[in-house]
Protein backbone atom coordinates (compact mmCIF):
# COMPACT_ATOMS: atom_id res chain seq x y z
CA UNK A 1 0.00 0.00 0.00
CA UNK A 2 1.31 3.39 -0.78
CA UNK A 3 1.59 5.83 1.62
CA UNK A 4 0.66 10.14 0.45
CA UNK A 5 0.78 12.56 3.01
CA UNK A 6 -1.84 14.51 3.52
CA UNK A 7 -0.72 18.21 3.90
CA UNK A 8 0.34 21.30 2.62
CA UNK A 9 3.16 21.89 4.95
CA UNK A 10 6.94 21.99 3.41
CA UNK A 11 8.68 21.49 7.00
CA UNK A 12 6.75 18.36 6.88
CA UNK A 13 7.00 16.98 3.73
CA UNK A 14 10.92 17.92 4.13
CA UNK A 15 10.50 15.15 6.90
CA UNK A 16 8.26 12.69 5.93
CA UNK A 17 10.63 12.18 2.89
CA UNK A 18 14.07 11.60 4.70
CA UNK A 19 11.89 8.27 6.07
CA UNK A 20 11.93 7.31 2.55
CA UNK A 21 7.97 6.45 3.11
CA UNK A 22 6.40 8.99 1.32
CA UNK A 23 5.05 7.46 -2.24
CA UNK A 24 3.18 11.41 -2.76
CA UNK A 25 1.01 14.00 -1.49
CA UNK A 26 -2.71 15.34 -1.44
CA UNK A 27 -3.33 18.87 -0.29
CA UNK A 28 -6.99 20.70 -0.23
CA UNK A 29 -8.03 24.06 0.11
CA UNK A 30 -7.82 24.01 3.65
CA UNK A 31 -4.47 22.55 3.87
CA UNK A 32 -3.28 25.05 1.55
CA UNK A 33 -5.47 28.17 3.33
CA UNK A 34 -3.71 26.83 6.90
CA UNK A 35 0.09 27.63 5.06
CA UNK A 36 -0.59 30.72 3.66
CA UNK A 37 1.67 31.83 0.15
CA UNK A 38 1.42 30.90 -3.23
CA UNK A 39 -0.75 27.92 -4.07
CA UNK A 40 1.53 27.16 -7.33
CA UNK A 41 4.74 27.87 -5.41
CA UNK A 42 3.91 25.57 -2.89
CA UNK A 43 3.39 22.51 -5.32
CA UNK A 44 6.58 23.74 -7.27
CA UNK A 45 8.31 22.96 -4.19
CA UNK A 46 6.39 19.72 -3.17
CA UNK A 47 7.44 18.12 -6.66
CA UNK A 48 10.86 18.93 -5.67
CA UNK A 49 11.04 16.89 -2.75
CA UNK A 50 8.71 13.98 -3.79
CA UNK A 51 8.98 12.07 -6.91
CA UNK A 52 5.26 10.62 -6.84
CA UNK A 53 1.35 12.11 -7.75
CA UNK A 54 1.22 15.06 -6.03
CA UNK A 55 -2.72 16.08 -5.49
CA UNK A 56 -3.69 20.19 -6.40
CA UNK A 57 -7.79 20.90 -6.42
CA UNK A 58 -9.27 23.18 -8.87
CA UNK A 59 -11.49 25.33 -7.16
CA UNK A 60 -14.12 26.11 -9.81
CA UNK A 61 -17.52 24.46 -9.33
CA UNK A 62 -18.51 24.04 -13.27
CA UNK A 63 -16.43 21.82 -16.10
CA UNK A 64 -15.09 24.83 -17.98
CA UNK A 65 -14.18 26.57 -15.09
CA UNK A 66 -12.23 23.11 -13.42
CA UNK A 67 -10.84 22.27 -16.77
CA UNK A 68 -9.04 25.76 -17.27
CA UNK A 69 -7.50 25.50 -13.57
CA UNK A 70 -6.38 21.51 -14.07
CA UNK A 71 -4.53 22.40 -17.59
CA UNK A 72 -2.76 25.62 -15.65
CA UNK A 73 -1.87 23.30 -12.70
CA UNK A 74 -0.90 20.01 -14.76
CA UNK A 75 1.71 22.39 -16.79
CA UNK A 76 3.44 22.88 -13.38
CA UNK A 77 4.68 19.40 -13.33
CA UNK A 78 4.11 15.60 -14.75
CA UNK A 79 3.49 14.18 -11.04
CA UNK A 80 1.03 16.76 -10.25
CA UNK A 81 -2.92 15.06 -10.16
CA UNK A 82 -6.21 16.64 -11.08
CA UNK A 83 -8.12 16.72 -7.80
CA UNK A 84 -11.93 17.15 -8.82
CA UNK A 85 -15.10 17.06 -6.51
CA UNK A 86 -17.45 14.73 -7.41
CA UNK A 87 -20.41 16.79 -8.02
CA UNK A 88 -21.71 16.54 -12.11
CA UNK A 89 -20.15 19.23 -13.64
CA UNK A 90 -16.92 17.87 -11.69
CA UNK A 91 -17.53 14.66 -13.57
CA UNK A 92 -17.86 16.05 -17.00
CA UNK A 93 -14.31 17.58 -16.29
CA UNK A 94 -13.27 14.22 -15.31
CA UNK A 95 -14.25 12.78 -18.74
CA UNK A 96 -12.55 15.42 -20.55
CA UNK A 97 -8.77 15.00 -18.20
CA UNK A 98 -8.94 11.45 -18.99
CA UNK A 99 -9.21 11.72 -22.93
CA UNK A 100 -6.52 14.17 -22.11
CA UNK A 101 -4.42 11.76 -19.87
CA UNK A 102 -4.27 13.98 -17.05
CA UNK A 103 -4.24 12.38 -14.13
CA UNK A 104 -7.04 12.58 -11.89
CA UNK A 105 -7.81 12.50 -8.11
CA UNK A 106 -11.92 12.41 -7.45
CA UNK A 107 -12.17 13.66 -4.28
CA UNK A 108 -15.47 14.00 -1.65
CA UNK A 109 -16.23 10.45 -2.50
CA UNK A 110 -19.03 9.44 0.17
CA UNK A 111 -20.55 6.08 -1.25
CA UNK A 112 -20.05 3.38 -3.82
CA UNK A 113 -21.94 4.66 -6.39
CA UNK A 114 -20.08 7.51 -6.60
CA UNK A 115 -16.80 5.88 -7.01
CA UNK A 116 -18.53 3.81 -9.23
CA UNK A 117 -19.20 6.96 -11.77
CA UNK A 118 -15.56 8.10 -11.12
CA UNK A 119 -13.91 5.29 -12.17
CA UNK A 120 -16.14 4.41 -15.08
CA UNK A 121 -14.90 8.18 -16.27
CA UNK A 122 -11.70 6.95 -16.03
CA UNK A 123 -10.35 8.83 -12.44
CA UNK A 124 -6.87 7.73 -11.72
CA UNK A 125 -7.82 8.04 -7.66
CA UNK A 126 -11.15 7.66 -5.63
CA UNK A 127 -11.17 9.72 -2.34
CA UNK A 128 -13.25 8.15 0.09
CA UNK A 129 -13.14 10.06 3.19
CA UNK A 130 -13.27 7.96 6.20
CA UNK A 131 -13.13 9.88 9.11
CA UNK A 132 -15.80 12.04 7.40
CA UNK A 133 -18.16 9.24 8.02
CA UNK A 134 -16.88 8.07 11.16
CA UNK A 135 -17.59 11.29 12.72
CA UNK A 136 -21.10 11.47 11.39
CA UNK A 137 -21.03 7.53 12.87
CA UNK A 138 -21.31 5.76 9.68
CA UNK A 139 -18.09 3.15 9.00
CA UNK A 140 -15.78 5.14 7.01
CA UNK A 141 -13.89 1.59 6.10
CA UNK A 142 -17.33 -0.23 5.34
CA UNK A 143 -17.02 2.17 1.88
CA UNK A 144 -13.67 1.54 1.70
CA UNK A 145 -14.47 -2.27 1.52
CA UNK A 146 -17.42 -2.01 -0.89
CA UNK A 147 -15.04 0.19 -3.34
CA UNK A 148 -11.97 -2.28 -2.81
CA UNK A 149 -14.66 -5.29 -3.91
CA UNK A 150 -16.56 -3.31 -7.48
CA UNK A 151 -13.40 -1.98 -8.63
CA UNK A 152 -11.84 -5.73 -8.42
CA UNK A 153 -15.34 -7.12 -10.04
CA UNK A 154 -14.93 -5.48 -13.31
CA UNK A 155 -11.11 -4.77 -12.81
CA UNK A 156 -11.08 -0.97 -12.77
CA UNK A 157 -7.98 0.53 -12.93
CA UNK A 158 -8.92 3.61 -10.95
CA UNK A 159 -6.75 3.62 -7.56
CA UNK A 160 -8.21 3.49 -4.02
CA UNK A 161 -7.20 6.44 -1.95
CA UNK A 162 -8.37 5.88 1.73
CA UNK A 163 -8.57 10.05 2.86
CA UNK A 164 -9.71 11.79 6.01
CA UNK A 165 -7.21 9.12 7.70
CA UNK A 166 -7.24 10.56 11.80
CA UNK A 167 -5.42 7.34 13.28
CA UNK A 168 -3.54 4.58 12.99
CA UNK A 169 -6.46 2.07 12.91
CA UNK A 170 -7.71 3.71 9.60
CA UNK A 171 -3.80 2.85 8.00
CA UNK A 172 -4.24 -0.96 9.35
CA UNK A 173 -8.13 -1.05 8.25
CA UNK A 174 -7.10 0.17 4.50
CA UNK A 175 -4.16 -1.85 4.57
CA UNK A 176 -5.55 -5.09 5.62
CA UNK A 177 -8.97 -4.43 2.72
CA UNK A 178 -5.85 -3.93 0.41
CA UNK A 179 -6.69 -0.54 -0.78
CA UNK A 180 -3.90 1.06 -2.88
CA UNK A 181 -3.16 4.32 -1.16
CA UNK A 182 -3.28 5.74 2.22
CA UNK A 183 -3.42 9.18 2.74
CA UNK A 184 -2.43 10.29 6.08
CA UNK A 185 -1.54 13.27 8.35
CA UNK A 186 2.00 13.98 9.45
CA UNK A 187 1.07 13.03 12.81
CA UNK A 188 -0.77 10.06 11.74
CA UNK A 189 2.63 8.54 9.87
CA UNK A 190 4.51 9.10 12.86
CA UNK A 191 2.18 6.96 14.68
CA UNK A 192 2.82 3.96 12.49
CA UNK A 193 6.31 4.00 14.04
CA UNK A 194 5.68 3.59 17.74
CA UNK A 195 4.85 0.85 19.86
CA UNK A 196 5.57 1.16 23.90
CA UNK A 197 7.23 -2.25 24.41
CA UNK A 198 9.56 -1.11 21.81
CA UNK A 199 10.60 1.75 23.85
CA UNK A 200 10.53 -0.49 26.86
CA UNK A 201 12.22 -3.12 25.02
CA UNK A 202 15.10 -0.84 23.95
CA UNK A 203 15.62 1.21 27.30
CA UNK A 204 16.35 -2.46 28.78
CA UNK A 205 18.51 -3.31 26.07
CA UNK A 206 20.81 -0.58 26.33
CA UNK A 207 20.65 -1.11 30.14
CA UNK A 208 21.92 -4.40 30.41
CA UNK A 209 24.32 -3.69 27.46
CA UNK A 210 25.92 -1.07 29.94
CA UNK A 211 26.81 -3.70 32.00
CA UNK A 212 28.33 -5.83 29.46
CA UNK A 213 30.61 -2.92 28.75
CA UNK A 214 31.08 -2.85 32.60
CA UNK A 215 32.69 -6.57 32.93
C1 LIG B 1 -7.37 14.28 1.21
O1 LIG B 1 -7.34 14.12 0.03
C2 LIG B 1 -8.50 14.88 1.93
O2 LIG B 1 -8.73 16.16 1.46
C3 LIG B 1 -8.25 14.87 3.40
O3 LIG B 1 -7.77 13.58 3.75
C4 LIG B 1 -9.45 15.25 4.22
O4 LIG B 1 -9.18 15.01 5.59
P1 LIG B 1 -10.10 15.58 6.75
O5 LIG B 1 -11.46 14.96 6.66
O6 LIG B 1 -9.38 15.19 8.01
O7 LIG B 1 -10.16 17.08 6.56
Amino acid sequence: MKFFLDTANIHEIRDAAEYGLIDGVTTNPSLISKEGGDFKEMLREITRIVNGPISAEVLSTEAAGMLEEAYDLAKIHKNIVIKIPMIKEGMKALKQLSADGIPTNVTLVFNCNQALVAAKLGASFVSPFVGRLDDISEVGMKLVEEIVQIYDNYEFDTQVLVASCRNPLHIREAALLGADVATMPYKVLEQLLRHPLTDIGLERFLKDWEKVKKQ
